[in-house]
């Protein structure tokens, strides 16, 4: 039988990452970070001085890329050709280039086909992202949509920077959604079947409890 697959996608700063890891640990399951997959890769090609703004190459580049995913939500890791790059992957320098790494298809079929060895290698897992419901894990028995206003989202991610310009924040942010939502490959968009979640105005727990009732009525 194939694993439990819970599918968590939505825009920047919708709380995925934190709500997902917290799934995971109360419905002892793996957790896998994608986002942090598209970062990842994006540290390699800026490390190898790929110009980003040339899809060829980066596709090229791409190929040659080995990336490691920890799926432990307690302690996930990344690491790039046996390199830890769980720190660098949140610089502002990888958080500014990564929407263009992923709008590459051969980037996105490279690391799609990753995620899928990983999860059918799982005894169960959290999977959160743009696409995993609708691309990655389309089968998935539960996905979630998690939504929340665009300032409440440059709130959060600002308090997780330590930025103090919450307007230039929440400005980055709408960037880096109209690109993810407008590239051809795959864009982030409500999966078919996904469920609403709307943390705007839900602490952490009461949103990981939302979700982890659907997934109890679901399973
Ligand atoms: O979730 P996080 O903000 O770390 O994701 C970084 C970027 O990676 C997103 O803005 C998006 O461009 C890309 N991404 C993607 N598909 C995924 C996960 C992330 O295109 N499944």
């Amino acid at each position: 039988t194939s694993p439990l697959v819970v599918a968590i996608d939505g825009p920047s700063g919708s709380g995925k990452s934190s709500t997902s890891r917290g799934v995971a640990e109360r419905l002892k399951l793996a957790y896998l970070d994608t986002g942090a997959m598209y970062r990842a890769m994006t540290w390699a090609l800026l490390e190898q001085g790929v110009d980003l703004s040339d899809a060829d190459a980066v596709a090229v580049a791409a190929e040659k890329v080995t990336l490691e995913s920890g799926i432990d939500p307690q302690d996930p890791t990344i690491h790039v050709d046996g390199t830890d790059v769980a720190e660098p992957i949140r610089s502002e320098e990888v958080t500014g280039s990564v929407s263009l790494v992923a709008a590459v298809p051969r980037v996105r079929e490279i690391l799609v086909d990753l995620q899928r060895s990983t999860i059918a290698s799982s005894a169960g897992i959290v999977v959160e992202g743009r696409d995993i419901g609708s691309t990655v894990a389309p089968d998935a028995p539960v996905k979630i949509y998690l939504v929340a206003d665009p300032a409440a989202r440059a709130a959060r991610r600002a308090a997780e920077t330590g930025a103090v310009d919450a307007t230039a924040t929440q400005e980055a942010l709408a960037r880096r959604d109209e690109i993810d939502s407008t590239r051809a490959t795959s864009p982030l968009a409500k999966p078919d079947g996904a469920v609403v979640v709307d943390s705007t105005y839900l602490t952490l727990d009461e949103v990981i409890d939302a979700i982890v009732s659907i997934v109890d009525t679901a399973t």
